[in-house]
């Protein structure tokens, strides 16, 4: 019993460490079945038999229900937490304080089912371990309109700015002069220990987040910058201190910057997303059939209050059940804000039932599929980006994409903190660009970046309007030289404009495709590419693997797809692991 109880208090800490640095050899490579496999493997719990397994597992079952021997686990997780030097002692400990009530009930529901561990720990001949394998959503029986190409505006029609902001991970703690290195996920908030480079005034080239003041000095440049026709704010608000964070500061740091952006952008129409930092523990985002203290209520309830004077009733209800809406923004254009956190491999709760959570993809089947009769376009927004979901949710958003075409006008999401793009093709012969997911660069350093936001210019408001992106501009705040003057208001630089930077004719999917090509031949051109991608501040060269891994990931608009990438990985080459900043 002992060693069952050690080997699930690694799988607990598994799931929580999607939000804590884990030694680089348990992540690779990213799946929760050979996470575990690797996992289980260094606990030595490859020998178990089936029907011990089985047997231990309902054994498990029953007495988790008991709330002392919850307390037994967590303790047991700590002390493997600490053994494996996952983390600072500290930094364990509080972790699994936090996380134990969550993990354990999404468990009791669901993994431990004993035939299901099973089939995961011993192998399929001991019981069916589903998650991954395919689920569909399906499409209304009406025809796909026929694809008319985009065609640039006639000169002189309206153009739309809209101000995109994402990951601002605010760090109430952030304190100037502390220590900008640390054994914690996240530093620049303890005094330092010795003579060591102390953390910026207005920001960090380090695992460090932001203080409110750099945050207030974007907001208060943007406003003196605009107009702008929308903001759209793609999540991820409080800081990565997230082995500590309660629901209350949560909700605080919720509050704060909401207010902060009504304060400096008043008027202007502000269409949030939510990001997978939004909850505590991090990821957790019950899908609305756990019902309870448990459930993700606290927070949308309180996002629906905040929110309540840029969104209608009706997308306020569906904020609160699920964390999703959708709001006509103009006359024949609407908005869809999903909530990623339902694709997200990082969310436990889908143990539970990982098909189509929250009936979310069916729902904006619905949505889209009335847009198209009523001749709307629509705007996407959405946190993490659709290739980096779960496989199955993955393929049928990458299905809707291939079907509303012409309805969805633009894609756009944040959670890398990098700047870069997926690309969508035709599902037929995958050559055929249809669509492209914008993913911004974060406000954020995390992790040595320099803080940004970006503006889209947008084919604006008028009758035969295509409501796609014409171009954008992605402005940074050079840390380097704002902090050489801390007491003065920084000023946020143009970093660059993609059309006259990359040399496009516009900014639609071919031209997107197109460049990803040119990146192949033309390594300078890549090379601005890599640079722009870390916003101006690059830590590492890219050659070979990273730049072939990182081609195939702007490729990839669904995940776990090899034929995406085939002409493009080397025989024997493994992909290079890209870093993960989110
Ligand atoms: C698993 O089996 C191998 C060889 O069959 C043995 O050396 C090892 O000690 C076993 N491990 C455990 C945990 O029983
Ligand atoms: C889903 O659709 C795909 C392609 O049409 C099909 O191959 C697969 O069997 C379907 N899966 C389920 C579970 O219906
Ligand atoms: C540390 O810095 C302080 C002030 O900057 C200086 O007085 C002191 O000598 C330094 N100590 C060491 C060990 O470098
Ligand atoms: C609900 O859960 C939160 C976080 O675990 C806790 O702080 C709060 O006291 C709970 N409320 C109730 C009514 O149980
Ligand atoms: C999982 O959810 C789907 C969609 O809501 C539902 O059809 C299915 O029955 C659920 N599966 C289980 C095992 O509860
Ligand atoms: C930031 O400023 C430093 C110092 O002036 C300069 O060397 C660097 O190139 C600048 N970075 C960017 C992205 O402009
Ligand atoms: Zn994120
Ligand atoms: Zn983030």
């Amino acid at each position: 019993m002992h060693s069952v109880r050690g080997f699930l208090a690694v799988m607990i800490f598994a799931s929580v460490a999607s939000g804590l640095p884990v030694p680089d050899k348990l992540l690779a490579p990213p799946t929760l079945h050979s996470y575990l496999h690797q996992l289980g493997a260094g606990y030595g719990w490859r020998n178990l038999t089936c029907p011990i397994c089985k047997v231990l597992f309902a054994a498990l079952d029953i007495s988790l229900e008991v709330d002392s021997n919850k307390e037994m686990v967590a303790s047991l997780a700590e002390r493997v937490c600490m053994a494996l030097r996952l983390a600072e002692p500290s930094v364990c400990q509080q972790t699994i304080q936090l996380f134990k009530k969550d993990i354990i009930t999404a468990w009791v529901l669901s993994v431990l089912r004993p035939s299901e561990i099973c089939g995961l720990l011993v192998g399929a001949d001991c019981g069916v371990w589903d998650i991954g394998s395919n689920w569909n959503i399906s499409l209304p029986n009406k025809p796909k309109p026929p694809v008319v190409p985009p065609v640039p505006p006639t000169p002189g029609s309206p153009v739309s700015r809209v101000l995109f902001l994402t990951d601002l991970h605010w760090d109430r703690q952030y304190l100037p002069g502390s220590s900008a290195s640390c054994q914690e996920p996240l530093c620049c908030r303890m005094p330092p220990a010795h003579n060591q480079s102390g953390a910026g005034y207005w920001g960090t080239y380090s695992k460090c987040d932001l203080p409110l003041h750099t945050i207030e000095s974007l907001l208060r440049q943007v406003s003196a910058q605009g107009p702008y026709q929308a903001v759209y704010w793609t999540g991820d608000i409080p800081a990565h201190n997230v082995w500590q964070q309660t629901r209350a500061d949560q909700l605080d740091a919720l509050r704060t910057l909401t207010g902060l952006i009504r304060k400096y952008l008043g008027a202007v129409p502000v269409y949030p997303a939510v990001g997978n930092h939004e909850s505590t523990p991090v990821n957790s985002f019950p899908p609305p059939y756990v019902q309870g203290n448990l459930s993700s209520h606290w927070l949308y309830h309180s996002m629906a209050q905040e929110w309540h004077h840029w969104l209608p009733q009706s997308a306020l209800s569906t904020l609160r059940t699920a964390g999703f809406y959708t709001v006509p923004i103009g006359p024949r254009l609407r908005l869809v804000s999903l909530n990623m956190n339902f694709c997200d491999l990082g969310n436990f709760w889908l143990l539970i039932n990982y098909t189509d959570p929250a009936g979310q993809l069916q729902w904006l089947v619905e949505v889209l599929q009335e847009a198209e009769e009523k001749g709307e376009k629509v705007h996407i927004i959405g946190h993490i980006p659709p290739g980096l979901c779960l496989k199955s949710w993955s393929w049928n958003y990458y299905r809707i994409v291939n079907r509303y075409e012409s309805t969805i006008a633009a894609q756009f999401f944040g959670h890398t903190h990098l700047d870069e793009f997926e690309m969508f093709y035709d599902e037929e012969t995958l050559t055929r660009p249809v669509s492209v997911a914008f993913i911004s660069p974060s406000v954020t350093t995390f992790i040595n970046l320099n803080p940004g936001y970006r503006v889209y210019q947008i084919d604006g408001e008028y009758p035969e309007s295509s409501h796609m992106v014409l171009d954008h501009e992605t402005y940074i705040l050079n840390l380097t030289e704002a902090n050489a003057r801390p007491g003065q208001d920084p000023r946020w630089t143009l970093l660059y404009r993609a059309l006259e930077t990359y040399g496009m004719k516009s900014a639609f999917p071919a031209d997107w495709e197109l460049l990803t090509r040119r990146f192949l031949q033309d390594e300078r051109l890549f090379q601005t590419f890599w640079y722009l991608h870390h916003k101006g501040h690059v830590d590492e060269v890219c050659q070979e693997n990273c730049k072939t891994t990182l081609l195939c990931a702007l490729r990839s608009g669904r995940s776990s797809d090899p034929e995406l990438c085939k002409d493009l990985l080397l025989p024997g080459k493994p992909l290079w692991e890209r870093k993960q900043f989110c």
